[in-house]
């Protein structure tokens, strides 16, 4: 059996992503009647969309037998496929981070940065980073009664910290929103590089190979100076790290620059968008908090869960194989369903309403195994300094108006979250 077409097409649409209530139908439909099954879409080589909780997590253990270099990590067409492939000389990735490699390399790639990521690293920038919190709260209250909090507050709180520690100066900081904003948001007309509906493939690959390219002159400029004058920063690590007994490859170290510098913010932006406007829907949830403050990080647990920013990733069979009684082949494609792990019904009870005290909370939306979100301890750090500086200064909150999505299927959240609120 194949996914019926309607169905299908709702995984992939830019569109639906944006819409929210289309996808999270598509995928309600999907874990109820073909929680393991195949995308046949024009287009598209036929792709397994893996739905259900449980199924996320026994292919994401499974490192050697799920590859994330084999083909595209992310949901590619056969056309932008083929395009990809005849410029990087075959291989299926315009970029080799983390999310582009497999073992061996990917755990020699992995250790340069994993202590640096670590709670007991981050605990020293944690003075740093509520400092940062409180000066674009104090901003918002100088707002007065009404701000839209994600581009106000929640765009550029993440941004300021990730940039601050990867050593990018403040005043580059609008260059890289507005890249990141490039490359993930191709299929929005509002942030993407033309700045209109672009849907071909050649147009699309130019916008983004501008946009690498614009980023890579950036951080060699950046690696060069690093290595004059290494420092504290994350970009030194990168810029004087080794593997293999070898400086990094210059892809590699680009590309490790780029997934920090891009992954770092957009994603936590869109989970502390996501949180304000669930907040400001769930008065009781925004009571519940306020009264009890030690709630927070589990409020930050779920807003994680969510927003599910990451919508997917993809992986490739190595080899036959049997996952939840369907036959898997060599080569198969898998469409890990974030979003979707985080409403399964069989793990979370009452799925779709924002609890702020949900325990437990076992949510997919970091990922898991080898390749679990490297940077999941600063992200959970910054949203807790931020609510805790936050909370205990705002009275009430509401929606002043519709907020909006971003047009995108591989990340995605909030666009604008216009609200009224009372502060001192
Ligand atoms: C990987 C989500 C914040 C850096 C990932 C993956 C997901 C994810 C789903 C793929 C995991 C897998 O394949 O199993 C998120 C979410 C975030 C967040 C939801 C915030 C709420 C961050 C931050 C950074 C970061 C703040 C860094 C500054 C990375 C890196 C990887 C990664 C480097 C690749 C890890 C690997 O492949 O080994 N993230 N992320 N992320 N993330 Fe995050």
């Amino acid at each position: 059996m194949t996914i019926p077409e309607h169905i299908a097409r709702d995984v992939v649409d830019p569109k639906a992503y944006a819409d929210g209530k289309r996808v999270d139908e598509a995928f309600r439909w999907l874990r109820a009647n073909a929680p393991l099954d195949v995308a046949e879409l024009e287009g598209f080589d036929p792709f397994w969309v893996v739905t259900r909780h449980a199924d996320i997590l026994n292919i994401e253990r499974q490192n050697d037998l799920f590859h994330n270099e084999d083909r595209s990590a992310t949901l590619t067409t056969i056309e932008s496929d083929k395009r990809v492939r005849e410029m990087m000389g075959g291989k299926p990735n315009i970029l080799r981070s983390l999310v582009q490699m497999d073992n061996p390399d990917h755990m020699q790639y992995r250790r340069l940065t994993q202590a640096w990521f670590m709670p007991q690293n981050l605990r020293k920038l944690e003075d740093r980073v509520r400092e940062i919190a409180r000066g674009f709260i104090d901003q918002m209250a100088e707002k007065g009664t009404e701000c839209d909090f994600a581009r106000d507050v929640a765009f550029l709180y993440p941004l300021h910290v990730v940039m601050e520690v990867l050593g990018v100066p403040p005043i580059d900081e609008p260059r890289m929103l507005k890249l990141t904003q490039e490359l993930f948001g191709t299929q929005d007309p509002d942030v993407n590089r033309a700045g209109k509906e672009v849907g071909g493939t050649e147009d699309t690959l130019k916008m983004i190979n501008e946009t690498i390219f614009d980023f890579m002159t950036y951080f060699n400029a950046m690696t060069e100076d690093r290595r004059q004058n290494p420092r504290e920063d994350l970009a030194s690590v990168i810029a004087n790290g080794a593997v293999y007994g070898q400086p990094l490859g210059h892809l590699e170290a680009m590309s490790y620059y780029i997934i920090a510098a891009t992954a770092g913010h957009d994603t936590t932006s869109n989970t502390t968008a996501g949180a304000m406007w669930a907040l400001a829907e769930n008065p009781d949830q925004f009571r519940k908090v306020k009264d009890d403050l030690s709630l927070i990080p589990s409020m930050v647990e779920e807003s994680i869960r969510w927003e599910t920013p990451v919508k997917h990733f993809m992986r490739t069979a190595t080899d036959d194989t049997e996952i939840a009684g369907r036959k898997i082949a060599r080569n198969d494609w898998l469409f890990l369903a974030y979003p979707s792990g985080n409403r399964d019904e069989a793990v979370f009870e009452d799925p779709y309403s924002f609890k702020v005290d949900r325990s437990p909370n076992k949510h997919v939306a970091f990922g898991y195994g080898a390749h679990v979100c490297l940077g999941q301890h600063l992200a959970r750090m910054e949203m807790r300094v931020l609510w805790e500086e936050l909370l205990p200064r705002l009275k009430s909150v509401e929606l002043a108006g519709k907020p909006s999505r971003t047009q995108a299927n591989f990340v995605s959240g909030p666009k604008t979250v216009p609200i009224r609120f009372k502060m001192n």
